[in-house]
């Protein structure tokens, strides 16, 4: 099981590094963040956050809906352009995990990895340590300055999550990659037979790439495309595993009669790596760069 590498993490209240000394992060300083009991460690001090995590219910929908396997070609998609033509990574971070799905077919992808899922629901997270025990798992906010070393991350993932597209430049390591899942216009067409679904609006990969324009230049861009045959309980899980389980009356939790056959439903995904620019290119003013939304 790979340790902690020394320079990874830094304190958040100090931003010297923090060293694993036996289920404590701690810092030279003598700041101390225990682990929780599920593994776990909360790195947010004083108010925590303002920023809403997943819910109980939408981390238990998203486990089963992930645990149905009908993702896992958008997991081989992301691990594929996380690894294709570099060298193994050696720290993949995970910004807006969730439960940790797809660093975890990535850590299986990469011997030795040592894989970080950063996020704001410790309900989420209590799943990703159980998937992730060779790594770490961090309450954070991502509009945050990220708790981790400048130029310290290899691959980069975000799935359906926020950007902070300073702090993700800052910690990119010269050759690393931020591997993004964005959906497109259509993806989960189909749901609206179960309950109300937010629409996707177009161009989300060039809103990506445009957002880190100057810092980060877009090598590789797929689109991902399927349909899958969900039953009644399958498709309101990811009705209310997403965007969706915001807004009142998502998901209504009863089925007609006659409403029970599986439905028919879209995925359309972009995935997009991204590299930093060439020395000149400049990850020089990245702190200045705009911080992008998220595709929750
Ligand atoms: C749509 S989910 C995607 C989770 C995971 N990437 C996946 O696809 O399974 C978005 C995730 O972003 C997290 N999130 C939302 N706001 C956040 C913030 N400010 N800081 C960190 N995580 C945040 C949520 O808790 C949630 O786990
Ligand atoms: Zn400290």
């Amino acid at each position: 099981m790979p340790a902690l590498p020394p320079h990874l993490l830094t304190c958040p209240v100090c931003t010297r590094a923090l060293q694993d000394v036996g289920r404590t992060l701690a810092c030279e300083h003598g700041h101390r963040f225990d682990a929780a009991r599920q593994g776990y460690v909360n790195l947010l001090t004083g108010k925590g956050s303002p920023f809403e995590g997943d819910t109980a219910e939408m981390v238990e929908a998203r486990e089963a809906f992930l645990g149905s396997g009908h993702y896992a070609p958008l997991r081989e998609s992301v691990v594929a352009a996380a690894v294709q033509g570099a060298g193994a990574p050696a720290v993949a971070l995970d910004a807006g995990a969730g439960t940790g799905y797809y660093l975890e077919g990535l850590a299986a992808a990469v011997p030795g990895l040592f894989p970080v899922a950063l996020d704001i629901s410790k309900i989420a997270l209590r799943r990703a340590a159980r998937r992730l025990p060779g790594g770490v798992s961090i309450v954070w906010d991502v509009w945050r300055p990220l708790p981790l070393a400048d130029s310290s991350v290899d691959v980069l993932l975000n799935v359906f999550a926020p950007r902070n597209v300073g702090e993700f430049v800052r910690v990119l390591a010269p050759g690393g990659r931020l591997v993004v899942v964005t959906p497109r216009p259509g993806h989960l067409a189909g749901l609206e037979e179960v309950g109300p679904l937010l629409s996707v609006p177009a161009q989300k990969a060039d809103d990506v790439r445009a957002a880190f324009h100057g810092a980060l230049v877009e090598t590789r861009r797929e689109d991902l495309d399927y349909t899958m045959t969900l039953p009644r309980d399958l498709a309101r899980s990811a009705l209310v595993m997403g965007p969706a389980a915001h807004h009142p009356g998502a998901a209504g939790t009863t089925t007609p009669d006659g409403q029970r056959a599986p439905v028919e439903v879209a995925a359309r995904f972009t995935v997009q790596v991204l590299a930093l620019a060439g020395r000149a290119g400049g990850v020089e003013g990245c702190g200045t760069l705009p911080a992008d939304g998220t595709d929750g």
